[in-house]
């Protein structure tokens, strides 16, 4: 059996979420809306403040939260397919479908917010 110090290429995603998951939480220093706990997850492919780190990932900064939570629901009921969103909506309860919409739609609203991150 072949021994290896590398961490596996779960662990690292897995550390790149908590690197995130930190500057969320710094960010809730500051005058910003507070993210909820799953928004760091979302940040990966959406950006910390929902502008989207590439093209092919939607804005979600500043959409209506009833949009937002109409595609989650959508996404976990196999309505809307996307090999993606399907499988991260299926884990989402209904309460954090409200809090991730709601996050989201307000960071369209805050000055400063669409800027790219740090
Ligand atoms: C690995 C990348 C990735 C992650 C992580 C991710 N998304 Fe997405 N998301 C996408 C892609 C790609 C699409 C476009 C899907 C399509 O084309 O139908 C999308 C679409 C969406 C849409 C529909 C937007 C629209 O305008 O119709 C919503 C809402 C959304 N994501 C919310 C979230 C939330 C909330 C999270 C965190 C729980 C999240 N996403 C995590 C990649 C990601």
């Amino acid at each position: 059996m072949r021994t290896s110090h590398r961490p596996a290429p779960q662990a690292r995603a897995l550390a790149g979420v908590a690197v995130l998951a930190t500057a969320l939480s710094a960010c809730s220093g500051t005058a910003g809306p507070v993210p909820p706990p799953r928004a760091a997850a979302c940040g990966v492919c959406h950006a910390l403040h929902g502008e989207a780190m590439a093209g092919i990932y939607p804005i979600l900064a500043g959409q209506h939260s009833a949009y937002l939570q109409a595609q989650l629901r959508a996404f976990k009921d196999g309505s809307r397919r996307n090999a993606t969103m399907s499988p991260l909506a299926a884990g989402l309860g209904p309460n954090e479908i409200v809090a991730l919409s709601d996050y989201f739609e307000s960071l369209g609203k805050t000055p400063g917010a669409l800027r790219p991150p740090q």
